[in-house]
């Protein structure tokens, strides 16, 4: 049979849809056998899984949707997984948020200490969704993945299962290039940047439209408008005001430091006062994402169930699934499409040490990632990212080695929080609100 098993892990996401779209308008190109929808959660997926399948039924009827919460199931000889779990689920993203705005720190998904809180719940599963692959899965599988917080989950393969064929990737830089494409009046594809950092912690130094360096004509822009312009208004993404706080929030860090064009997520650590200000414990990101994106495909999964018709391309927004089937179709076909990705640093960057997980470009082969050199860094950039960097490897070894002594180092270095007390305290309360996902540290 010809084309390829595909399985999504973390079938239940918002955002399976999206990617099943996504899947379907490459389909030709990819060559698809089969789409497999996992999960642990049955009832959220089989929810999920009415939308998908009304997707299929109106872009794609030919291909067979299985869905399933039996690992080996899912996993035989699959050539593909798309892995986008949220370890306690936006249940649990809350809390981290929560958590942490009530000891005044940044409360965040993947940064500050609701990140390390998600990470260390994040580790261990997957390395049993590794270990479900190199079970069952064909010889030459990969696993794309999502799952955040990208930076912890990345540090913690490389170092756990060192051998997996699994490629970690974030949509921030993509989505960003989305908007400098809006400003420039011209496609995303036209679009190639050069870029160094860590996940959600990385600086554009380069950015060309069709080969002709715009930097300095995007910088000009970021400084006055952050990521916003007039054709981004009408970008769905920037229709959440939430987005949109985040995308302008650039104007600040680009006018602090001019050399290069800012990552959104650098907010949270270079301007986390004002970030701790702007959130709403009562309303936090995740909070936010249940009474919308969630809401939404739960509604059109009721409204399907009873035989209404839906308006199925609400969900069709973002970048974030064309890039997954992008990088997935090239590691298929051995297309050596430029992008960014998340890889042990190993001499790319000069200046920084080998067992770093830096986010830079790579040419996407079918033997994998093929990292771009870049050289030298700053030292303003290299000591951020240094400390970023240490503070990540100490949440992965307080996972594996159970030390409450390395979670408080690791939450004592993260920039958001402002000293070694309420590192302490933050990481306290975490640890009950964790009780049954963190390994019990010692
Ligand atoms: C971007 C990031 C993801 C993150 C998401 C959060 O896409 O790259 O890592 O999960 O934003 O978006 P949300 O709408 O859930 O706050
Ligand atoms: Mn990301």
């Amino acid at each position: 049979m010809n084309g390829y098993k595909i399985v999504i892990c973390g079938g239940g996401s918002t955002y399976t849809a999206g990617i099943v779209k996504d899947l379907i308008d490459q389909k030709d190109e990819l060559g698809i056998r089969e789409l497999w929808l996992y999960d642990i959660d049955k009832e959220r997926q089989d929810t999920v899984a009415v939308v998908v399948k009304a997707v299929i039924d109106d872009l794609a009827p030919e291909i067979p949707l299985h869905v399933t919460v039996d690992p080996k199931e899912a996993f035989t000889d699959a050539n593909f997984v798309m892995a986008q779990m949220r370890v306690g689920g936006l249940k649990m993203r809350i809390q981290d948020e929560q958590i942490s705005l009530r000891h005044g720190v940044v409360g965040q998904e993947t940064c500050g200490a609701g990140g390390m809180a998600y990470g260390m719940r994040t580790i261990f599963p997957m390395c049993e969704l590794v270990d479900f692959c190199e079970e069952y899965a064909c010889k030459d599988y990969w696993i794309v993945n999502y799952s955040n917080p990208a930076a912890i989950v990345a540090k913690a393969m490389h170092k756990l299962r060192p051998n997996a064929r699994i490629l970690d990737i974030c949509d921030m830089p993509v989505e960003i290039e989305a908007r400098m494409a809006e400003i420039l009046g011209c496609e995303l594809s036209d679009i190639e940047v050069d870029y160094f950092g860590l996940n959600h912690f990385g600086w554009f130094t380069n950015v060309r439209c069709k080969g002709v360096d715009v930097t300095d004509k995007l910088k000009e822009h970021v400084r006055k408008f952050g990521y916003i312009s007039e054709a981004s208004l009408n970008d769905a993404l920037v229709k959440d005001p939430d987005w949109a706080h985040t995308f302008k929030n650039a104007a600040t860090i680009s006018t602090l430091f001019q050399d290069y064009l800012p990552n959104t997520y650098y907010q949270y650590y270079l301007l986390p006062d004002a970030c701790v200000e702007y959130m709403d414990i009562n309303n936090t990101r995740g909070m936010q994402v249940v009474n919308g994106r969630e809401k939404r495909i739960f509604d059109a999964s009721a409204a399907l169930k009873r035989g209404e018709k839906v308006d199925l391309t609400q969900f069709y927004v973002g970048v974030h699934g064309r890039f997954i089937v992008d990088v997935v179709k090239s590691l298929a076909h051995d297309l050596r499409h430029r992008q960014l990705v998340i890889v042990p640093n190993n001499g790319a960057i000069e200046n920084l040490s080998d067992d770093a997980t830096v986010e830079i470009p790579a040419y996407i082969t079918d033997r994998g990632a093929e990292p771009v050199r870049v050289g030298k860094i700053p030292r303003f950039y290299k000591g951020l990212i240094e400390q970023q960097d240490a503070c990540e490897g100490l949440v992965v070894e307080a996972v594996i080695e159970g030390s409450y002594q390395k979670a408080l180092e690791a939450f004592t270095l993260n920039r958001t929080i402002p000293s070694a007390r309420v590192a302490k305290e933050v990481l306290d309360d975490m640890i009950e609100a964790n009780k049954g996902y963190w390994p019990e540290l010692k």
